[in-house]
């Protein structure tokens, strides 16, 4: 399931994967948890980025999933400790853009993304996920909004998390991104 940020395409691959019996696997996630890791390192702040230390740092960097019957979905964890929460915050949108770009980074993640998909059975989203990662998946969704309607989602959900912010400041993130 691919597509512009915040168009639906969790929502849409979390009903899918369980009406399948398949695994979702939520791709940003992963790009959240290396930005996640970047942040608590201070190898990312507001004015700097030190790419080669985190593109050095990458063997350092594990990656999981852990499946949370409670909530019906696999939650994101980085060297085993649980961030799920940590990588949802506007700091964590704000640079996974930057984080994203950094090809290292993307080799890395999509090596892992296609070790996962080799057993077939799953459902991912991600905006590389038809073309870069599973170019020949069974099914490939390309899901689409205004940027209102995306950012409008956005700004519900980061409210319905307790976090103060404007519906200004939500727009431009999801244009930037
Ligand atoms: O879907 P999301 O907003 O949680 O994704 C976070 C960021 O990670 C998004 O801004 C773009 C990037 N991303 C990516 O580059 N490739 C993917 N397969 C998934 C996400």
């Amino acid at each position: 399931i691919d597509g512009f940020s915040s168009t639906g395409k969790s929502t849409l691959a979390k009903q899918l994967a369980r009406y399948l019996g398949y695994v979702y696997v939520d791709t940003g996630a992963m790009y959240r948890a290396v930005t996640y890791f970047a942040m608590q390192n201070g190898y990312i702040t507001a004015d700097f980025f030190d790419k080669q230390t985190l593109i050095n740092s990458l063997p350092f960097i594990k990656l999981h999933f852990e499946f949370n019957p409670q909530l019906g979905f696999a939650e994101m964890y980085l060297n085993d400790v649980n961030i799920e929460k940590e990588i949802r915050t506007i700091q964590v949108s704000n640079f996974v853009s930057l984080v994203a770009e950094v090809s290292e980074v993307r080799a890395k993640l999509v090596e892992q993304q296609q070790e996962m998909g080799k057993g077939k059975g799953i459902v991912m989203d991600g905006r590389d996920i038809g073309t870069v990662v599973f170019p020949k998946a069974e099914l490939k969704v390309f899901m689409t909004a205004s940027s209102e309607t995306r950012a409008q989602r956005r700004y519900e959900e980061l409210k319905e998390k307790g976090q103060e912010i404007s519906f200004e400041e939500v727009l431009k993130n999801v244009e930037q991104r």
